[in-house]
């Protein structure tokens, strides 16, 4: 088969490498990639949010799948015109791809088929959304509804930051995004990331992470993308997994069937692991990133032929293996980031770190005129280990990470920390 993946991350590297191993592979192209995806395959130039080229490109190729690595190109409708041409995707049509585009829509999804989440309201103008944060009270939660590149959310400890959220929102700070704010009730708890492949109909569980999306040890400091993750989530217990599968995704699923738009490609569910029992944060409709680095560690099955059977509605006859050992990835990133990553700094020793348990993906790197590896982004690279437990597999990270030179480059020391005192709790 011929492939094209697209999307220049951590997460595309990752895809790239399962791919690449995949016995059913002809020919993998990755547009447009990065250094690290180069390593593996062929990286193209091409402008993915100009879906004609896109599509102009897998005729050319002859491409037999295109695997959509982000969010923005499903939400932008790349899957239907892949489709309209006749060419196979794996990832969600722009209708089934709300899930992620708007949070008003999940919320309403969640209100129509009973499935847990934070009680909300939907608003388009800031008297109204104002008037119902301060009738609930604070702590809140303030959400753009469209995306907003991970920064739309707000957990408001008072009142006034929840106004003022509220005031930001409806003023453009997100743009176009901000034009509608869903308000909802704090949830309290332990969160844990949810993944299913789905091919419209069936959903099959496709494993568990926790991520750590503060840049600061211990859970402190800004919002970012994630700097670091692990697999699979101690907190999602055989019995939790079945009762997530019940409550939360089936009746999504089915949802989105009746509405006339069948989910197929990765839901990724944000659960909060509450008293009550787990409830609905969001959904993303594609992998995580970093969390498919983790996945992708530790999937014993090859990608590509889980990946032909959502495309082909056959997941109800297949089953997911994994490896009996603990993932987890550090996110060596380019000092300054979340908010102003210096780039450009160089980065060397990658390969004296990486051995049968450890793999460097790449995710913003560039070559300079010079061909040197070099920063070009927030997160550039994912340390990636497994091991035993979530305990060696982060010894095996930092290890790793350390043999790499990167003047330019900070991480967090206390990836996995939930997990690793578990780990020492139960001896
Ligand atoms: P999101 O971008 O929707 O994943 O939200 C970012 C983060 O905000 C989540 O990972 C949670 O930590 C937090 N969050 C979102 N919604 C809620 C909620 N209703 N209650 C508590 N925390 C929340
Ligand atoms: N790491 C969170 C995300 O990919 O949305």
């Amino acid at each position: 088969m011929n492939v094209l993946l697209i999307g220049s991350g951590g997460r595309e590297h990752a895809l790239a490498w399962k791919l690449a191993a995949s016995p059913l592979l002809t020919k993998l192209y990755a547009a447009p990639g990065n250094p690290g995806i180069a390593q593996e395959t062929e990286c193209v130039s091409l402008a993915v949010d100009d879906h004609a080229a896109v599509v102009a490109f897998a005729k050319e190729k002859n491409i037999d799948l295109v695997v959509v690595g982000p969010e923005a190109p499903l939400v932008a409708g790349l899957a239907d015109e892949l489709e309209a041409a006749g060419i196979r995707v794996f990832g969600p049509s722009k209708a089934a791809a709300q899930l992620e585009g708007s949070k008003g829509f999940t919320k309403d999804l969640c209100a129509r088929y009973g499935i847990p989440t934070a009680a909300y309201g939907r608003f388009n103008n800031a008297p109204k959304a104002k008037a119902y944060a301060r009738q609930v009270g604070a702590p809140i939660v303030i959400k753009a509804d469209g995306l907003a590149a991970g920064k739309g959310v707000t957990v408001a400890m008072t009142l006034d930051e929840a106004l003022d959220a509220i005031d930001a929102c409806f003023e453009g700070a997100f743009g176009a995004a901000g034009a509608e704010v869903v308000v909802e009730e704090f949830l309290e708890g332990e969160e844990a990331s949810f993944f299913c492949i789905c091919d419209g109909t069936t959903a099959l569980p496709f494993g568990s992470a926790q991520d750590h999306k503060r840049v600061g040890e211990g859970d402190t400091g800004p919002n970012t993308g994630g700097m670091g993750a692990y697999s699979p989530a101690p907190v999602i217990t055989a019995e939790l997994e079945a009762r997530v599968m019940r409550e939360i995704i089936e009746p999504t699923m089915r949802g989105m069937a009746e509405m006339g738009a069948p989910f197929r490609g990765m839901l990724f569910a944000g659960l909060m692991i509450t008293e009550e029992g787990p409830k609905l944060i969001e959904y993303n409709t594609r992998f995580g990133d970093p969390e498919c680095q983790v996945l992708m560690t530790r999937l014993k099955d090859d990608l590509l032929t889980l990946v032909n059977a959502a495309v082909d509605g056959q997941l109800s006859h297949m089953s997911v293996r994994w490896r009996d050992e603990a993932a987890l990835t550090v996110v060596f990133a380019a000092e300054g980031y979340p908010a102003s990553p210096k780039k450009g700094t160089v980065i060397s020793g990658i390969e004296s770190a990486e051995d049968e348990n450890v793999q460097v993906f790449h995710a913003g790197t560039a070559r300079d005129s010079e061909d040197r590896l070099v920063a070009n982004g927030g997160r550039v690279l994912n340390v990636t280990a497994k091991g035993a437990n979530v305990t060696e597999a982060a010894a095996r990270a930092y290890a790793a990470l350390d043999k790499i030179s990167w003047e330019g480059g900070f991480c967090r020391r206390d990836i996995g920390w939930r997990a690793i005192e578990r780990e020492k709790a139960a001896g």
